[in-house]
């Protein structure tokens, strides 16, 4: 089967590494050169399309470009598609049905993962596409369909940002090694080791069981637990779902 993506940037780059091996794929893209940037990061050829007069009769797209750009990119297509899958954020069904010709539309909020074949992507959308969509995002990762477009911009605050949350929370645990003393390349080190040793962890157990199962009375996890607790960590990273959703809501 073949997927037509339209886009070039991150995301493009990212869905594209992980689905060639389960896809035949196409770029549509306004800039050439990028499109040849992403090819060359993959494996296998990849046929590139400008976006100007493209026409998508027939095909199931994977629309990867910015929320602002809709209008734009819609007004240079053609034609009908069969399915249309759109990755951006904030930009409700209903607008992408006005702005492009599809048969059926799904909205669905991958991440940055997809390129290692370990993407959280959330869908929702016209159910004749339903089986479609979460198997082509099952290829790449864990897929879940979910409601509403409310439930999916909410997913957005939890998983498409996600990766930049672990990443201050790795960066400050590495940090913090260094402070005290360790070498950066071993503090590294351990950081990259403890994520991957936690994800079977959290798959198999509460993360209220795994902490009670790591803090001793009086001991060091319990003074580092109190620390964090102290300077409003978990506080801090509600405020920062509720923000990220806000944002979903404002285009
Ligand atoms: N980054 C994430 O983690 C993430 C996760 C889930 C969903 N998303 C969604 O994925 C989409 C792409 O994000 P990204 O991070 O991949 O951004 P990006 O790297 O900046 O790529 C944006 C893409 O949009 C294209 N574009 C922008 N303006 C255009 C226009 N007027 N006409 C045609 N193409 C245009 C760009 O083409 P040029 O480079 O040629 O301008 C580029 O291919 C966004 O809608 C975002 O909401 C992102």
């Amino acid at each position: 089967m073949k997927l037509t993506i339209i886009g070039s940037g991150s995301m493009a780059t990212a869905l594209s590494i992980g689905l060639q091996k389960h896809y035949e794929l196409e770029v549509v893209a306004k800039d050439i050169s990028k499109a040849k940037l992403l090819a060359s990061k993959l494996n296998k050829p990849l046929d590139i399309y400008p976006l100007n007069n493209y026409d998508i009769t027939g095909k199931t797209i994977l629309l990867c470009v910015k929320p602002y750009a809709l209008d734009e990119v819609a007004a240079n297509l053609k034609g009908e598609a069969t399915s249309l899958i759109s990755i951006l954020a904030s930009t409700p069904i209903k607008t992408l049905f006005d702005a492009i010709n599809a048969k059926h539309i799904v909205r669905a909020m991958p991440n940055v993962s997809a390129a290692f074949g370990a993407s959280t992507t959330t869908l929702v959308g016209s159910h004749d596409l339903k089986n479609e969509a979460l198997k082509i995002f099952e290829s790449i990762g864990d897929a879940f369909w979910l409601k509403s477009e409310k439930e999916l911009d909410i997913a957005t605050a939890i998983a498409g940002s996600g990766p930049a949350y672990l990443a201050l929370i790795a960066e400050a645990m590495m940090d913090g090694g260094v402070k005290q003393g360790l070498q950066r390349d071993d503090s590294m080190k351990l950081v990259r080791s403890l994520f991957k040793g936690f994800a079977p962890l959290l798959a198999n157990s509460h993360p209220a069981l795994i902490k009670d199962s790591v803090m001793s009375p009086a001991g060091t996890t319990a003074a580092g637990y109190a620390a964090l607790e102290e300077c409003g960590v978990r506080d801090a990273f509600i405020k920062a779902i509720e923000c990220a959703y806000k944002v979903t809501q404002k285009k």
